[in-house]
């Protein structure tokens, strides 16, 4: 069955299953334990300097032989506002306080440059590229392709995923709005319709010829099946990987994570400035309680950057961004070696769980018919 699948054969994987690039929390490490076991391991390597990314690929291909994926953000014109930066620098005192911090004069500077981040993914040559946020210039995407990198982008609407298409991408990932982190979306619209993976997934499997892969709140064999019945042909998992032994993120994080505390997730814009879905926690609390000013993307995630890391330091969740789909609370702390196989095995179950109930129900009724 899988050596069929559209992603598989096009990835040169084993099996449709993606670990999803996550900025700040995939290591070299957590990418290749995922390549080893089979499915495509991503670095998120949008935050990095062009010398990080280079060093993290070459930690990779040390760890292993299989293919693998670097992602980043798709550039975007930054407006800097003087005045909205130091109104949400200003508002943001009131945590630094709390945490016993200085005022840091924030580092816009130290913004990696998108182009000097793709040029070393031209030399080093990964087998696949994905992004988000956007669609990096065509000749860009041009120059990909010539080098042979397989490319994967983002999209959270019909429009947005023709769009792709257009561009020459080799693939969709579909990011329904039950999705961890930032929201991939790019079109202006008046409003975000917030399509989840059972709306968003259909529609684009129908309106595309490239393959599609859901994301979002995908944690085990049943949501992956689920993806399959609803037309994807491979599974990008993200949250399902932050709280494993190979990931970066900190030990506060992962701890939110499988001691949920019932909290729920919020999609918001107060850690970054770009929407997002994280848990709720005090900071997301009193940042929309006191109608705090923030700043537009990249700008409010510098400024929120002291912050964020003296609280991961203290071990103080309720400062840090939590990014988390909807369904974290089925997060595990295995090993990524070993979640694969799960995956493979629960989905595989669930496929003939599924059937085997059907075909059963069927010949039952055949039978009442007869009798
Ligand atoms: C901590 C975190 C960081 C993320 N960073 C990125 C990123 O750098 N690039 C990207 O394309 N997607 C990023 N995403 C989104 C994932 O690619 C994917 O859409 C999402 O994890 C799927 O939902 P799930 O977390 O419920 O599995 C991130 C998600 C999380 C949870």
């Amino acid at each position: 069955m899988w050596k069929e699948n559209p992603i598989v054969k096009k990835c040169n994987i084993r099996f449709p299953i993606i670990q999803a690039p996550m900025a700040g929390v995939t290591s070299p490490r957590l990418v290749a334990a995922v390549s080893n076991a089979g499915g495509l391991g991503s670095l998120g390597a949008a935050y990095m300097s062009p010398k990080e990314i280079k060093e993290a690929i070459r930690e990779i291909r040390d760890l292993t032989e299989m293919p693998f994926s670097i992602n980043l953000f798709a550039p975007a014109s930054m407006p800097y506002d003087k005045k909205s930066i130091a109104q949400a620098q200003k508002f943001l005192d009131y945590f630094r306080k709390e945490l016993e911090i200085p005022t840091a004069l924030p580092d816009f500077s130290a913004l990696p440059e998108f182009e000097e981040q793709i040029e070393i993914i031209l030399e080093e040559r990964p087998p696949i590229f994905s992004f988000t946020l956007g669609i990096p210039p065509l000749p860009i995407l041009q120059r990909l392709k010539k080098e042979k990198i397989l490319i994967m982008g983002t999209a959270t609407t019909v429009e947005e995923a023709l769009l792709l298409e257009k561009s020459g991408v080799d693939a969709v990932i579909a990011q329904g709005s039950e999705a961890g982190g930032h929201r991939a979306t790019f079109l202006d619209l008046d409003y975000d319709p917030m399509l989840g993976i059972s709306a968003l997934v259909p529609h684009l499997a129908y309106a595309l010829k490239v393959p599609v892969i859901a994301a979002g709140g995908i944690m085990n064999g049943d949501g992956i099946a689920s993806a399959f019945a609803l037309g994807a042909a491979a599974a990008q998992l993200g949250t399902a990987f932050i709280a494993c032994p190979e990931s970066g993120a900190p030990r506060a994080y992962k701890d939110a994570l499988l001691h949920p505390h019932s909290m729920a997730t919020i999609v918001t814009t107060v850690f970054s400035g770009k929407p997002a879905r994280v848990l709720y926690n005090k900071f997301v609390k009193e940042m929309q309680m006191k109608n705090a000013p923030i700043a537009p993307f990249p700008f409010q995630n510098i400024l929120t950057k002291d912050i964020r890391t003296t609280a991961a330091k203290f071990n103080r969740a309720d400062l840090m961004a939590l990014y988390a789909g909807q369904n974290y609370p089925l997060v595990t702390n295995l090993p990524a070696g070993e979640i694969v196989p799960l995956l493979i095995e629960q989905t595989v179950s669930a496929i003939q769980r599924l059937s085997q109930n059907l075909i059963e129900s069927h010949i039952l009724e055949k039978k009442s018919e007869k009798t």
